[in-house]
């Protein structure tokens, strides 16, 4: 055998077994992949899952991205819905916590409307996506899917601004009350000036403004809020909307509607908060049922102050209670015209700007020459006597549709 050969076969068998043994190697890192994939697989899924979801949740949310969650995820962050935090007109709302520690409120959304739920839900999608300001409430996400609908908010601690007005045992001090309209005002004044386009509430009530930990103002619920167009001031509307109480004259006459109707549904919250009560109590006396006609009965008179001091309102806090209370006379004036937008509100309650008396919102009840049986308790004073004849028109149009609620 020549030398030339041999040398070619030892090559030969060096370069196969260098073959077979990496072929060998490929096969047990194959092997131990395999094995470890199948022990762990449910784990790895899920890990990946989460860890996805957290970064996109981060990602999204630096974004100011609403982000879509599933049903699992849900019942997961609830702990399988286990804790209610209240419930309203579209749902119930439940609290949670996301995988990062982050607290939220889940709003599960009634499913049985299913239009107008669905109308609700993608205009609160589309909108707060959109939307980001210290005094509204974030919108984390959602979740669309055929069997649960729902929102997924910033978990707001101290709830909402009607169980601090209106439960006498959630007591808070007025000048944080003070605060706290300066706050909702803020948020609205954003939505009407702030965003690409205009947003209106439709819906500003003190159950739809929420306190964090701190007890600063945060507006939620754009359920029904619609996006439009600022050339077009006017939205044309389907149906009635917002709560009997707060909602504009506008909103259930056939008139057109603008941003206006939310400064003057501020305007009524804007009184509950300067007098700790609700804008008609129906357990009182007639005359005493709507508040907003007695405040402007009192400043007619120059009574304002006077009418703050037996509310629990400190001495020092009377004059800026009475400065709300003008405000709100502002905002809840008839003609949406007369209204002051909410950045002039917003001026007005800061004191950058002179508040001066508003004309009388009341004005067109006494215009119309309709009959008014509200008996003031005084009997003197063209006020009284005006207003003596307008329970016609308070009863069809505001009154009435209060109770009704
Ligand atoms: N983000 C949140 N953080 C903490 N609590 C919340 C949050 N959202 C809602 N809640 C609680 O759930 C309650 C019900 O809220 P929901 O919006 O469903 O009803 P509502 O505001 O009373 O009526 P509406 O359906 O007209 O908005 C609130 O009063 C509040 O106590
Ligand atoms: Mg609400």
């Amino acid at each position: 055998m020549s030398s030339a050969f041999l040398i070619t076969f030892i090559v030969v068998v060096i370069v196969i077994v260098i073959m077979i043994v990496a072929l060998f190697c490929d096969f047990v890192k194959w092997i131990c992949c395999q094995e470890g994939q199948s022990t762990t697989d449910d784990q790895t899924q899920t890990i990946t899952i989460y860890a996805q979801t957290v970064e996109r949740f981060l990602d999204d949310m630096a974004k100011e991205k609403p982000i879509r969650f599933s049903p699992q995820q849900l019942e997961s962050f609830t702990g399988k819905y286990s804790r209610k935090l209240g419930s309203g007109g579209f749902g119930i709302v439940y609290k949670g916590k996301y995988p990062n520690g982050v607290e939220l409120a889940v709003k599960v959304l009634n499913s049985s409307a299913t239009e107008e739920v669905k109308e609700q839900f993608m205009a609160e999608v589309r909108t707060i996506g959109r939307t980001y300001h210290k005094n509204l409430v974030r919108l984390y996400g959602f979740c669309f899917d055929a069997n649960l609908k729902a929102l997924v908010y910033e978990y707001m601690e101290n709830g909402s601004l009607d169980s601090i007005l209106f439960y006498k045992n959630k007591s808070i001090e007025w000048e944080k009350l003070h605060k706290i309209a300066i706050g909702a005002a803020k948020g609205l004044e954003y939505l009407h000036h702030s965003c690409e386009d205009i947003i209106i509430h439709y819906d500003i009530k003190p159950g739809n403004v929420l306190l964090d930990s701190n007890f600063s103002a945060k507006v939620a619920d754009f359920g029904l809020a619609k996006l439009c167009d600022r050339d077009r001031t006017h939205v044309t509307m389907s149906g009635g909307r917002g709560t009997p109480g707060y909602a504009a004259p506008e909103l259930w006459m056939p008139f057109p509607i603008t941003y206006k109707c939310d400064v003057y549904s501020y305007g009524m919250m804007l009184f509950e908060i300067a007098l700790g009560k609700k804008n008609l109590d129906i357990t009182m006396s007639e005359s005493q049922q709507w508040l907003p006609i007695r405040v402007w009965e009192k400043l007619e008179r120059g009574e304002l102050c006077d009418f703050m001091g037996f509310n629990g309102v400190k001495d020092e806090d009377i004059t800026k209670a009475s400065l709300l209370c003008t405000v709100a006379l502002w905002c809840v004036q008839y003609f949406p015209e007369a209204r002051p937008s909410m950045i002039r509100v917003v001026q007005m309650l800061e004191g950058s700007v002179e508040v001066t008396t508003p004309p009388n919102p009341f004005q067109h009840l006494i215009s119309s020459g309709i009959g008014l049986a509200v008996c003031s308790q005084t009997t003197e004073g063209t006020s009284e006597n005006s207003y003596k004849d307008s329970t016609h028109i308070m009863k069809k149009y505001e009154i009435e549709l209060a109770i009704s609620s």
